[in-house]
């Protein structure tokens, strides 16, 4: 009988929880025992896991967050920890691992399977941000919130007659906010990876105004570049417009995932259980064109993100 852990890592996402579901449940499904680890590489360096019965992920799949807890650990990215953490691995008898999380812990999955682990790794995070992957569980449910946000957003800024900065999350991928741009019609989008001249910005906003548009929404990335204090004084000196900001932050991870990260998360978590049961070699799983794929993990990991410059133009097209 095989057993197989199962760890959330780094920042939480809402679908996480229904990830850990389909493990628990198909994993012992397929005969396999199953156990949670919690606090993510910090828990598993401390040993600390609990065996799951299919009973402890009942009324989860709903739930933002993460049922097993989540952590960034320090002890784990020290150069001994991934051995530490293999250790701990033979100790709890785990003969695989499935993690869950971003891209730090796609690199300390990768560590653990250079190691010699069997790794399934799934994508967890809001950012988008892993390159193997279109999209990773969390981030629909994020950008619905934001959305949700903007359509309120709008409500008062029209009012007033404002602009509007909405910054959102990603420190270092803008999907957040070039998803949440198009879909809420924002007049500017500012990410790490699309940085405008200041002088694009202040003239978006007057074409805007020229044309008798009541209010405009720029989205800012927290990682663009551009601190959101001080845009809002630039914006207000150079179009005369009354600007504020909305710091949307911690809101963007909470919450109920949609149907599509559940749907993600499900078919990720059941393909990983089927792996380790074939006893397939580390594995990166996520979507491609709208189908569940696996990755060699390496292979996943040395991939890059591809800026997709023709959506932002056309953010900037739909909202002149
Ligand atoms: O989960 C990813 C992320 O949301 C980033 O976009 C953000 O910068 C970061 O986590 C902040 O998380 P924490 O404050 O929990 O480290």
């Amino acid at each position: 009988m095989k057993r197989i852990g199962i760890l959330t890592s780094g920042g939480d996402s809402p679908g996480m929880n229904a990830a850990i579901r389909a493990v628990v449940r198909c994993g012992i499904a397929e005969g396999m025992e199953v156990y949670g680890i919690r606090r993510g590489y910090e828990g598993l360096l401390d040993g600390d896991a609990i065996k799951m019965e299919r009973s402890n992920v009942g009324d989860i799949l709903h739930r933002g967050g993460t049922v097993l807890k989540t952590a960034r650990s320090r002890r784990f990215m020290e150069p001994e920890g991934p051995q530490m953490a293999l250790e701990s691995m033979a100790q709890l008898r785990l003969n695989g691992l499935v993690v869950v999380g971003g891209n730090g812990s796609l690199q300390g999955a990768l560590k653990l399977a250079e190691a010699g682990a069997s790794i399934m790794f799934l994508p967890g995070t809001i950012d988008n941000d892993l390159a193997y992957t279109d999209f990773t569980i969390g981030f629909d449910t994020a950008v619905n919130t934001v959305l949700d946000a903007i359509s309120k957003i709008r409500d008062t800024s029209s009012a007033h007659e404002r602009v509007t900065i909405v910054e959102v999350m990603g420190r270092n991928c803008g999907d957040i906010a070039l998803y949440a741009g198009m879909g809420g019609g924002a007049e500017v989008v500012l990410t790490p990876e699309h940085k405008p001249r200041p002088s694009h910005i202040y003239n978006k906003v007057l074409m805007g105004l020229n044309r008798g548009k009541l209010h405009s929404i720029i989205i800012n990335a927290e990682g663009s570049g551009f601190p959101s204090a001080d845009l809002e004084v630039e914006i207000e000196k150079y179009t005369g417009k009354e600007t504020r900001t909305v710091v949307l932050s911690y809101l963007q991870r909470g919450g109920s995932p949609t149907a599509n990260d559940r749907m993600l998360a499900t078919l990720c978590g059941a393909r990983s259980v089927k792996l380790l049961k074939e006893g397939s070699l580390s594995r990166a799983i996520g979507t491609r064109g709208g189908q569940i794929v696996d990755l060699d993990i390496f292979e996943a990991a040395a991939a890059e993100k591809k800026i997709d410059e023709d959506l932002y133009e056309l953010v900037e097209v739909l909202s002149l």
